[in-house]
């Protein structure tokens, strides 16, 4: 492979307002732009970044700044888009880690192979998918990955990770556990197999087939739907600062689910194949009366209870006293403990 040409790109006291999707404010006193996978090697054997504590991000959507940041920040912006292999079974195609994932969506739809359109629309990019493990409308990145490049921020080897290495779970991945801070993702590979199924089992594609009547929707169609259906409800976080659903939808066993539902019959829940319950965060917070209100410059999507919003100027720290607000009135509510499904800084 051929190093990338010049010195690291590297900024010193960089605003990290404007790589975060929530636009909190926060600084890093190192931010390295990595365009290669011989950058990062770089960063392994630069003589003061190689063994500097490092924060790897993304996109910045799935992340609350509450302070400035001294790890050397690792801005992934390996690009590329292409078909890596096609046979009977699927198409594999292959994304740089910095690349949109949004794009990947509509690109692979513009090449004729569909599999990733009920994923259409999140925020954030291709590295970051597999560390929270994406999912939108019966689909979860799990259902259509192949395999991804990891570089190791000690050794500087190129590790290839399968499903099972990644142990992939609800919002979660090796990434987020022991790998945290550890690997730098440079390349995902997708599996799309053929033929085509749509996965339309999700209340709200239900209810567009019934609207339309097209109850045989191509797959153009159903990522036309899913964009509409994320646009009625979800902020777009060009507009109003936000890092998506702020909690995990909680789980919780059969007894604890049949108690809530003896006090509150009509609270949102989906049985899981191994038994427990998944209740719906959004319910449970909208049910304490949080949709709309703010606590200083952080609110609640009017929309989706789910939804933390920068209402212009907040802080990290805003954005988690309202969290934790809303935490302590579930919890006194309904004694269910949410989760944050963003990293914290
Ligand atoms: N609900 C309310 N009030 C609210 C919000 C939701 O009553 O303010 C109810 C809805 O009516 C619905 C249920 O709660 O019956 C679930 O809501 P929705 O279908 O909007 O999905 P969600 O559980 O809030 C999850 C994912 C989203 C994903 C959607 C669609 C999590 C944490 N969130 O949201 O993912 O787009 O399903 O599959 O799993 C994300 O992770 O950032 C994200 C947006």
């Amino acid at each position: 492979m051929t190093p990338s040409p010049g010195p690291l790109n590297a900024q010193h006291r960089a605003s990290l307002r404007e790589h975060n999707t929530f636009g909190l404010p926060a600084v890093a006193r190192t931010l390295v732009h990595l365009a290669s996978e011989a950058d990062v090697r770089r960063v392994v054997d630069h003589p003061e970044y190689g063994r500097a504590p490092k924060f790897i991000l993304g996109g910045g959507s799935n992340v609350v700044f509450t302070h400035d940041v001294d790890a050397v920040v690792l801005k992934v912006e390996i690009a590329g888009l292409s078909l890596v292999h096609e046979d009977a079974q699927a198409w594999i195609v292959e994304a740089g880690a910095g690349e949109s994932w949004h794009r990947l969506v509509a690109w692979t739809l513009d090449q004729g192979w569909p599999g990733l359109e009920n994923l259409a629309l999140i925020p954030g990019s291709v590295g970051a998918s597999p560390v929270q493990n994406i999912g939108a409308y019966g689909v979860e990145l799990k259902d259509r990955f192949e395999s991804l490049d990891a570089i190791d921020l000690v050794t500087g080897r190129k590790v290839t990770l399968g499903a099972t290495d990644c142990h992939f779970g609800y919002r979660d991945s090796v990434f987020k556990q022991h790998l945290a801070g550890k690997s730098v993702i440079t390349r995902v590979r997708f599996r799309l197999p053929k033929p085509w199924q749509p996965v339309l089992g999700y209340l709200d594609l239900e209810r567009r087939m019934q609207e339309t009547g097209n109850h045989q929707p191509d797959a153009r169609t159903v990522f036309d739907w899913i964009c509409a259906i994320r646009r009625a409800k979800l902020p777009d976080p060009a507009v109003i600062g936000n890092a998506g659903s702020f909690f995990k939808n909680p789980v919780v066993t059969p007894e604890q689910c049949r108690d809530i539902i003896g006090r509150d019959p009509e609270i949102v829940h989906y049985p899981m194949p191994d038994g427990t319950v998944k209740l719906a965060a959004g319910w449970l917070i909208d049910a304490c009366g949080w949709k709309g209100k703010s606590v200083g410059r952080a609110g609640v999507y009017d929309k989706q209870a789910l939804v933390l919003v920068n209402r212009g100027g907040a802080s990290g720290a805003e954005v988690v006293t309202l969290a934790r607000a809303i935490q302590e009135s579930v919890y006194g509510r309904f004694g269910i403990r949410l989760e944050p499904e963003p990293i914290i800084v």
